[in-house]
């Protein structure tokens, strides 16, 4: 699928807006509601969905939240979802706090390769206090037992505010020197109403000259052409890799290769533009496969080849928080 001079090859799927963390740059800082079950996406809507979308070439997916892990009979919706022969690969973005041993062994069964965790701390302390649970032992264990069981890469995101965690940026960064995993510095983006202020955010540039002044110059690291939009380094000599995802600082929409489908089953071409497409209800009312791709073509075409959120009008856009379009 093409939008403008862009391949679309990458779908992220949210299979549901609940979430066992309520992680406070996520969710809003008033209350919310989450969608009622009859509205969200059921797995056999979502999988005629995604195969479809594998048809008009889509060859990756992402299966995200809220957290994925908390919506029931998951592994039989992944198993039929990898079991999609033009799929070259499923990765699944988690908070990685209910993923134990066995669970982690089943999904290296059905052949996921790639997880990504959450992770903003390493702090048992303050993780409670970042994400309101006490769960850090957990998702800690996820880590490491996902890296010794052999998923490769193990991704782990952190969103470094300042005042709440930014002094441990050069802890977090050092776990790549002894281990292979991915770290990726994710620019917090203000989404509407969250408990988290602007002058929190931290930018890319602070951060990596952070890191820069702990462990040396960091060396460029080549892009795979699985790579998403972190651009990526290392410090001299390290397993693993320290990443930047830059939504603020720097746009990286030119590259932007993926479509998302929300669990209420609409298709959103961008994460940070409001814009989206109802595929469900079509779905729902018997449309043909045909008429289904033509909507997923559809919305393709509103893909925007930039968003606003670096607006120098410094405005936040009131979209809608993560866990309803997820991540
Ligand atoms: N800004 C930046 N990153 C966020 N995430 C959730 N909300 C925000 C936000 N407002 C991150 C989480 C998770 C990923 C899917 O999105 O840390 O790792
Ligand atoms: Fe849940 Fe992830 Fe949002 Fe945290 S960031 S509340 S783990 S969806």
């Amino acid at each position: 699928m093409i939008a403008g001079n862009r391949t679309i090859n990458y779908l992220r799927i949210s299979i549901t807006d609940r979430c066992n963390f309520r992680c406070r740059y996520c969710v809003p800082s008033t209350p919310f509601s989450v969608i009622e079950h009859g509205k969200i996406a059921r797995y056999e809507e979502i999988l005629r969905i995604a195969r479809l979308a594998c048809d008009l070439g889509i060859t990756k997916i992402r299966i995200t939240g809220g957290e994925p892990f908390v919506r029931k009979d998951i592994f039989s919706f992944l198993e039929q979802l990898c079991a999609i022969k033009s799929l070259k690969d499923v990765s699944i973005t988690t908070n990685g706090s209910l993923l134990t041993r066995e669970k982690i062994e089943k999904l290296i069964s059905l052949g996921i390769k790639r997880l990504n965790f959450s992770l903003d701390t390493l702090d048992p302390v303050r993780f409670e206090q970042i994400t309101g649970r006490d769960r850090f032992q957990q998702v800690w264990e996820a880590i490491f037992t996902s890296h010794e069981l052999g998923i490769n890469p193990v991704k782990i995101n952190g969103v470094m505010l300042r005042g709440i965690n930014d002094d441990e940026i050069e802890a977090i960064t050092a776990l790549t020197l002894k281990f292979p995993f991915h770290i990726r510095f994710i620019e917090y983006m203000p989404m509407g109403d969250s408990a988290v202020e602007k002058q929190q955010q931290i930018l890319t540039q602070e951060i990596k000259s952070r890191i820069e002044s702990r462990f040396g110059e960091l060396e460029p690291v080549k892009k795979g052409s699985n790579d998403g939009p972190a651009k990526k380094f290392k410090i001299k000599g390290a397993m693993g890799i320290v990443g930047f995802i830059t939504p603020i600082s720097s746009h990286f929409c030119a590259e932007c290769n993926r479509l998302r489908l929300t669990s209420r089953g609409t298709l959103r071409p961008c994460l940070l533009n409001n814009y989206e497409k109802d595929i469900i209800n079509p779905l729902r009312n018997g449309v043909s496969d045909d008429e289904l791709k033509d909507i997923i073509l559809t919305a393709l075409t509103k893909k925007p080849s930039f968003h606003g959120l670096s607006d120098s009008s410094g405005k936040d856009i009131p979209i809608s928080h993560m866990t309803s379009i997820g991540g």
